[in-house]
């Protein structure tokens, strides 16, 4: 349990760093780039020149957080994909000039996989992890999936959209109100103070434990269409409750196929895990649904929803004590690895 590891993430707009020494978590650290906000999403070159301009000096804070020098790191863990090839070309440049460097092992880590293994980064306040097999709701920016954890590097997907993810839902949305991207965090604030009865919208009749979430854009675009030709200010005057319905939709459509998940497999230690698992209307449904069908629930902390390096980390832990190490001639990988 004394190996430092390293892990960089730099998969899509946050640039991160983190120092584990086993599965404890010494030092994470987050950069976020403010520089997409005006553009209403991520806009690819500017991601990779951001994380030009972040990853030394958030590496160089990772590690003084941590109290160790770069010479006492055992192995650098690094994202190697799914994501925008320009951003994560930067963190697996780095990890292995770096690697290299310190002639020490790297390890390649699959973002996705690190989403759902950061429930096993612990610290003073955090040490339950969960048994095996768990099931995990993955809800990102790019994916959504429901996945039987059956150990650390042995997953099945047995749900996934079929369509836009479940981010994408909140992002999109804050786009059509006119908010700033990412929406996800604005949507659960103006939520709190909103009715989420106030609007309907349709939900989808997808087969067996798939989601889609294409047909509520839909939804929410002729909501606001027709309702602004009758009053101009529409958006304005209920901007709350509009955003408040919109999340209770999207949540109600992802616990109706985790619950089914659940009972179909029998299945009852389930975790949320990616950046729409910061909501706070998903904490409180999963707690809900926790109380109601006898569920063990894991929610991660705040920073380990949304990007982090510390997910990075952890499951490069777990490789590390498998011996499972990354030649100097691999490339990152753009689309999704995790099989589904
Ligand atoms: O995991 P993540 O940081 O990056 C990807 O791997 O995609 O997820 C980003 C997504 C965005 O769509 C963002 O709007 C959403 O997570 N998000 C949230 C919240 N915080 C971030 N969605 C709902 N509620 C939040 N509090
Ligand atoms: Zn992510």
């Amino acid at each position: 349990m004394n190996e430092y590891i390293l892990g960089i993430e730099s998969s899509c707009d946050d640039t991160s760093a983190a120092v584990l020494q086993g599965t404890r978590v010494l030092s994470n650290v987050i950069a976020s780039q403010k520089v997409h906000e005006q553009y209403g999403g991520v806009v690819p070159e500017l991601a990779s020149r951001a994380h030009q301009q972040n990853i030394i000096p958030v590496i160089d804070t990772a590690l003084k957080t941590a109290k160790i020098e770069k010479n006492q790191l055992s192995a650098i863990a690094f994202t190697r994909g799914p994501g925008l090839l320009g951003s994560l070309l930067v963190g697996t440049s780095f990890a292995k000039a770096f690697a290299q460097t310190l002639n020490i092992p790297m390890v390649e880590i699959d973002h996705m996989n690190a989403h759902i293994l950061v429930h096993f980064a612990t610290d003073e306040t955090h040490t339950e992890v969960p048994d095996f097999p768990f099931l995990c709701l993955t809800v990102s920016g790019g994916h959504t999936q429901i996945v039987v954890v059956k150990d650390y590097f042995d997953m099945e997907v047995i749900g996934k959209t079929i369509d836009d993810a479940a981010g994408e839902a909140f992002d999109k949305t804050a786009k059509i109100l006119g908010l700033p991207y990412p929406g996800g965090p604005v949507i659960d604030k103006l939520a709190k103070i909103g009715n989420p009865e106030a609007f309907t919208f349709a939900k989808p009749q997808i087969p067996d434990l798939d989601y889609s979430f294409s047909g509520l854009k839909t939804s929410i675009l002729y909501t606001v269409r027709d309702n602004l030709k009758v009053n101009p200010n529409f958006i304005e005057e209920n901007k709350a409750d509009l955003c408040a319905s919109v999340q209770k939709t999207i949540i109600d459509i992802l616990m109706n196929k985790l619950v089914k998940a659940s009972k179909q497999t029998g299945i009852k230690t389930v975790a949320i895990a990616g950046g729409v698992s910061a909501n706070s209307g998903l904490h409180d449904a999963m707690l809900a649904l926790g109380e109601k069908y006898h569920w063990k629930v894991f929610i991660p902390r705040l920073s380990y929803s949304t990007d982090n390096a510390a997910m990075v980390a952890v499951t490069g832990y777990f490789k590390f004590l498998k011996g499972e190490f990354a030649s100097q001639d691999l490339v990152p990988y753009a689309r999704q690895s995790l099989k589904d």
